[in-house]
């Protein structure tokens, strides 16, 4: 009874790396990290959330869902639209979220991916998408087509592991800034934003 009980909560404890792990060997290049993100990563990265726009907030490449839950302490589920490549995060996430707007698919074709929110304005996008396993005019392109899913001045977080942006700059375009390294994530983290000029 009671090593059931225990393998049971070891089980709950461990369930996101597990799921991680499973990711990692059926898609490594897209995985892109040995662990889930860790809660002090997760909830600085939400913290750039402004609840009052009453705008819905755009998350790409949730996985198991660490970002997400921290996401979902500032908005309500239903204001949350979240794109994963994997059948199997997604599978895993919609049941995880209830209520979440997860879609299946690419965060590189987003116009035919969003649906009904493929012409909405978002407060902000919160981003997990292993950058630097992608070409880097793609990057480039993909953080374009985010920009123009945000008011002027709001941001786009993309977590990365190098040490400089993994999107490099386009002067006049956007304006990146660090917005802290966290030691606390493995491995650690450098948090970026990016924003066009407010007008
Ligand atoms: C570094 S992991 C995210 C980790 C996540 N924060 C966690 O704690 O589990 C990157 C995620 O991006 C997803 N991904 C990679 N390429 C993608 C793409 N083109 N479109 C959407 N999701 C993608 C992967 O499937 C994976 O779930």
């Amino acid at each position: 009874m009671v090593v059931q009980r225990v393998k049971s909560e070891f089980g709950k404890r461990f369930e996101g790396e597990i799921k991680f792990f499973r990711g990692m060997m059926d898609g490594p290049k897209q995985v892109g990290a040995i662990l889930p993100t860790s809660s002090v990563t997760a909830r600085r990265m939400a913290s750039v959330i402004n609840p009052a726009s009453g705008l819905p907030v755009l998350e790409l490449g949730p996985g198991t869902g660490s970002i997400t839950k921290a996401i979902l302490q500032r908005i309500e589920p239903k204001k949350l639209v979240s794109v994963e490549y994997s059948d199997d995060f997604y599978n895993h996430l919609t049941k995880l979220y209830p209520g979440v707007n997860f879609i299946r698919g690419d965060a590189f074709q987003l116009d035919d991916i969003l649906g009904d929110y493929a012409s909405a304005k978002f407060d902000c996008i919160i981003s997990a998408i292993p950058m630097l396993n992608f070409p880097v005019e793609a990057r480039k392109d993909l953080l374009e087509s985010l920009l123009d899913r945000v008011p002027a001045g709001n941001p786009v977080v993309q977590i990365s592991y190098g040490p400089v942006s993994p999107i490099g700059p386009r002067p006049g375009k956007y304006i990146i800034k660090h917005l802290d390294f966290v030691m606390r994530n493995i491995p650690p983290a450098q948090l970026w934003t990016y924003r066009r000029p407010a007008q």
